[in-house]
């Protein structure tokens, strides 16, 4: 008698990647983005050129480095992927433009911490395709230039305030913000994960881990898996009501905030009276990293309407009182922040 086959076990580490697009079909949202990027491809294609230098920016987990893969597929080219702190030396960026192939794709993740002297040497490589390499020192040291095979560099970055403006004006094929995705396209993402991932999910489950997504796939299929793994582990369904109990026990409110999102709202209103507050202020307080709230948690908040940024420092708004179930102060009663 044969033994029933078992399926394959899950391996972790690859579900990020299972979960990541492989087609334009399946990358929901950003449409703006798409056509232009179909629009510029195709153009290349005819021109039998490589696609000229592209630039993503905007909030971690919004599908930077998925576009750069989709664009390599769709043009059928090898992509190489290196980031910003990686290259440390001029040599490094010289050994990785020296290997490529006419037509590659270079990644360069994270560029904006690419130091100024290597972006010195990135600049006539974007522009003209020639690598300047100083040979010796002092007044026997001479220039020479190296002929690059044709390439596109594809560069993301969270911060694109922290890219010099000459770097910025040499993405040629231009330069591109994703936005955070709507509560239904998230809904669609998390369908589509449900089904990769062999769950069946309720459409109310679905719905609700939608809205506590923080409009961001990642956290979406993040939290798809965690509340799958509460579901299995207590042996229910993958319903409204086991998806509620596990977001609770993850700390992930019905906003979609996380335990740190709402400490930062508690110091700016609970200890310094709604703000203004200067960020390395929270920061310290919070013992937590400035570029990490700045990236990670302040574009939700503010896109919620939770937060502000002005000149002075960063204000909670009397939406944020009301959230942490604060009375709102007086004075605020007849403001409209
Ligand atoms: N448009 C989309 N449609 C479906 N799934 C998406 C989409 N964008 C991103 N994802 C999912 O979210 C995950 C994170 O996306 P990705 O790694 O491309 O984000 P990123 O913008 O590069 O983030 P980071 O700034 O942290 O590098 C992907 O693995 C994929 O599963
Ligand atoms: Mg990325």
């Amino acid at each position: 008698m044969s033994t029933p086959k078992q399926p394959p076990p899950e391996n972790l580490s690859f579900l990020d990647q299972t979960l990541r697009p492989l087609t334009w079909g399946e990358y929901i949202g950003q449409q703006h983005i798409k056509q232009n990027l179909h629009i510029l491809l195709k153009a290349a294609s005819e021109r039998k050129h490589p696609p000229e230098h592209l630039l993503f920016y905007g909030p971690p987990g919004l599908g930077k480095t998925t576009l750069a893969h989709l664009i390599a597929k769709e043009t059928g080219v090898q992509m190489k992927t290196t980031s910003g702190p990686a290259i440390e030396k001029v040599g490094d960026l010289a050994s990785i433009l020296t290997n490529l192939s006419s037509g590659d794709i270079l990644f360069i993740d994270e560029i904006h911490r690419l130091n100024k002297t290597i972006e010195e040497v990135l600049y006539p490589a974007m522009e003209s395709g020639v690598l300047d390499i100083i040979i010796g020192k002092g007044p026997s040291a001479r220039t020479i230039q190296l002929e690059l095979p044709a390439f596109t560099l594809i560069a993301a970055t969270t911060r694109i305030a922290l890219l010099s403006s000459p770097l910025r004006s040499r993405f040629s094929g231009g330069t591109f913000r994703l936005d955070f995705y709507s509560e239904e396209d998230i809904a669609k993402i998390i369908a589509r994960s449900s089904s990769l991932l062999g769950v069946d999910t309720e459409q109310s489950a679905i719905e609700e881990i939608s809205k506590r997504s923080r409009f961001t796939p990642r956290t979406a299929n993040y939290l798809l898996k965690r509340c799958r793994d509460f579901a299995q582990v207590n042996k229910t369904a993958l319903s409204l009501d086991s998806v509620r109990k596990a977001l609770s026990l993850l700390e992930i409110d019905e906003l979609g905030l996380t335990a740190t999102d709402r400490k930062i709202l508690d110091i700016i209103v609970g200890i310094f009276h709604g703000g203004p507050v200067g960020l390395n202020t929270i920061a310290t307080a919070l013992q937590e990293d400035e570029a990490t709230i700045e990236e990670v948690n302040e574009p939700y908040l503010m896109q919620i309407g939770l937060l502000e940024r002005t000149r002075q420092g960063r204000v909670a708004t009397n939406k944020a009182y009301e959230h942490l179930g604060y009375d709102l102060p007086s004075e605020r009663q007849e403001k409209l922040l």
